[in-house]
Parts: C-alpha cells; structure tokens; sequence
C-alpha cells in the first residue's frame, strides 16, 4: 500500500479526492497495488464531508509521517506551497502539483531538490489543466528540437473573447457575465492581464529549451484594451481574436510573446472556442502536433494532477528525468520579431501616411477605418507608430 496526502482542499484539491476515490479500483490496479489518501490538508472544517476523517490542520503530520510516499500540493500560491514542497521533497517524498506561479518561479530548483532525494517533482496540470503536454514535451517529443509553441493557455479570457465576438458584448460587460458565473475571478488580473498564460509559455519554453526562462522577460499584454470594435473588424475580416501565447526558436534561444493576435481561419487554434486551450507544437522532426482539451476546471486539472501520483506511484526510489535546469535562457529580443499589424486611425491616408502600402478594411465604423500593415518588425512597427493616432492595434498572426 502507497500512502498519500493532498495539501489543500479547494477546487483542485477535492477534485484530487474525488478522482481517486472514484476511480480507485482502476488507480490501484494501474499502480500494481492500493493507493491510500492518508492526509488532506487544510485549515478548514467540512462538516459532514467524509474528508473529514482524514482531514488534518497540521502540515507536521504529513512531514513527519515515514508511511506518506506522495504528496499532492494543490494550495496554490507561492507560500507556503514552496516551503512545504521543499520539504516534502527533502523529506523523501515526491510531489505532484498543478501550481504554475510555483513551477514558473522555482521549477528548476524544485526539480534538482528532487533528484537529490530521489524522488519526483511533477507538474503536468500547471500548464492547460486537463490537456497533456508537460509528459508529451519531456518524453515523446524529447529526440526533437522544438522550433515553435504556440497556444491558447488561458481559460478565462478565452471564453471572455468568444463571448465577446459571438454576443458583440464589450470587455467590461463580458468579464461582470464571467465573474457571475464564476469563469473570471473577482481580481482577475492574472487572466486578463495575460499573467497566467504567461508564466504557462514560460514553464513550457523552459522545457523545450532544458534551461529556465524567466517569466519577468516575457513581454506580456493582456485583453483589456480589446473592444466590441475590434470584433466588428474581426468578423469582416474573418479573423478569430484570440489570446495567444508564443514561442519561436532563434537561433540557440526563443522569441516569446503573450499578447492579443487576429488569426486566420487557416489557424489551427482559431477553433479553439470557450474555456477550451490548445498547444500546438511544432517540431523539427515532428512538424506540427497539436493539443486541445480542458484548460482549466476541477475534475480535469485534478486528474492531471492524480495521473502524476499514480507516475509517481510507478516510480518508487527511480527519478524521472526532466530536462529543465536551472540555467537561465536568454531570451531573443521580441523587437526584431516580424509580422503584420493591424491598426484603428482616423482615414486610409493617415494609415498610408504612416504605414505605407496597407490593405484597408471597413466595418463601418463612423469616423474611423481599419489598416492591416506590410510585415515589419515590432521595431520598425513602434517607429512608425511614433506620432500616429492609432485608436486601436492587434497583432496579427496567420
Ligand atoms: N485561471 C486559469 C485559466 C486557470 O483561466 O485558464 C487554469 O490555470
């Protein structure tokens, strides 16, 4: 018999209980005996919930427990989930987690902690919940090199964009809807300011390259300047708005960037609709894979979660080699990255003036018209955009 523990009972944490408790019989078989859930850990009281009677407010009796193998961290944040990881780790016992501003933060470190006690650190739900891709990056895709991830990360504000181009409502009435629903949290800046996706093509880029990108390099931009407007130019141009998140290789490094892209219909993620992500990975062997699912949710996240324990189940006293070390990558400058833009200014000569031979689209907009630039660089971009009266931008990415 394995003994675990699951630190946190919030979504992601009874949604752990609830995935091993449902599927036990096949869990235990899969791990070739019984998987127990010994401890869960939280500071609150569920009065009539069966969790009660494993339940713990002490995170020493999970520490000083020799029987506890695996332990689920699903607290989120950054403390004390680093300093309880850290010595769970230490203590010999892996860890199993789908905190992304963790792995983001101390990926690198945690891992080596790991490797040093022989046991696992292991994050497959920090990046697109339910969806698997940290396993596939690190295993069935390890004899290529990556030359480009591209995905839409974020559940929240890729449900805000659909509701925004499908009801033509405006950001500010589209994220009250989602904070009703409970899509969108009351602060949500870490969605809409493009954070969270941000730190996800972070941990993503770090093992495809086998060296740890900060995200503070990563040039961010969220969806809160995108309007109803913007969607009425989208429509006619038949184009998607989507949050991407991307990185390209160049030459030994990556050019990456979080920010709001017009895709075309051609694009594999412009399907990619509601609280839907998808990963599409680009190999230099492989060419394009693409991966889609569940990005966020309970019972996904969980079982992407409680997949990493039965792994770590499998993997008693053996590590599982991750390729992520602690070496910081120096990051390409997103300046000399090319494509076209597309801008809102006042006439088609004032777009000329400062754009050059752009293709001008009309959503019939009084007093303003759309312009799709040539490609240039985002240097050669914010040069000519010095002066102009732009009352709007996208990037666009085909
Ligand atoms: N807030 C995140 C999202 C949760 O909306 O995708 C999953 O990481």
């Amino acid at each position: 018999m394995i003994k675990v523990a699951i630190m946190g009972y919030g979504t992601v944490g009874s949604g752990v209980y609830e995935v091993i408790k449902t599927n036990q019989k096949s869990i235990n078989k899969k791990v070739g005996q019984e998987l127990e859930i010994k401890y869960v850990l939280d500071l609150r009281e569920f009065p009539g919930d069966p969790v009660m009677d494993v339940l713990t407010h002490d995170f020493e009796d999970i520490i000083n427990d020799e029987e506890v193998r695996i332990v689920a961290e699903v607290m989120g944040g950054l403390h004390p989930a680093y300093e309880f990881t850290r010595r769970c780790l230490e203590a010999g016992k892996s860890v199993c987690t789908s905190n992304k501003e963790l792995v983001a933060e101390h990926g690198a470190e945690l891992i080596q902690i790991a490797k040093d006690h022989q046991v696992n650190y292991l994050f497959e739900a920090s990046v697109g919940g339910g969806i698997p891709i940290i396993r596939p990056l690190n295993s069935s895709l390890t004899a290529d090199v990556i030359l480009e991830i591209s995905g839409i990360l974020n559940g929240t504000t890729n449900y805000m964009l659909t509701k925004m181009a499908e009801e033509g409502l405006d950001y500010n009435e589209v994220l009250k809807e989602a904070q009703a629903k409970g899509y969108a949290e009351l602060h949500p800046e870490a969605d809409v300011e493009g954070w969270d996706a941000c730190r996800k093509i972070a941990i993503l880029t770090s093992l495809a390259s086998g060296n740890q990108v900060d995200f503070r390099d990563i040039h961010t931009e969220g969806i809160t300047k995108i309007t109803k407007e913007d969607f009425l130019y989208a429509k006619k141009m038949k184009r998607a708005i989507k949050l991407l998140a991307t990185s390209r290789k160049v030459g030994d490094t990556y050019c990456i960037m979080v920010s709001p892209a017009l895709i075309s219909r051609d694009n594999p993620l412009y399907m990619v609709n509601d609280v839907f992500n998808a990963v599409e990975v680009v190999g230099n062997m492989l060419g394009a894979s693409m991966f889609y699912g569940s990005g966020a949710g309970k019972l996904p996240t969980a079982s992407a979660v409680a997949g990493d324990m039965v792994d770590a189940a499998r993997h008693l006293g053996k590590i599982i080699t991750l390729f992520w070390s602690p070496e910081k990558l120096e990051l390409a400058p997103v300046e000399e990255s090319s494509r076209k833009f597309f801008v809102r200014m006042k006439s088609a000569e004032e777009a000329r003036k400062y754009f050059g031979n752009v293709e001008i689209w009309d959503a019939g907009i009084p007093g303003e018209i759309g312009a799709v630039t040539p490609v240039m660089t985002e240097a050669e971009f914010a040069a000519k955009a010095e002066g102009a009266d732009l009352i709007g931008m996208i990037r666009v990415e085909d």
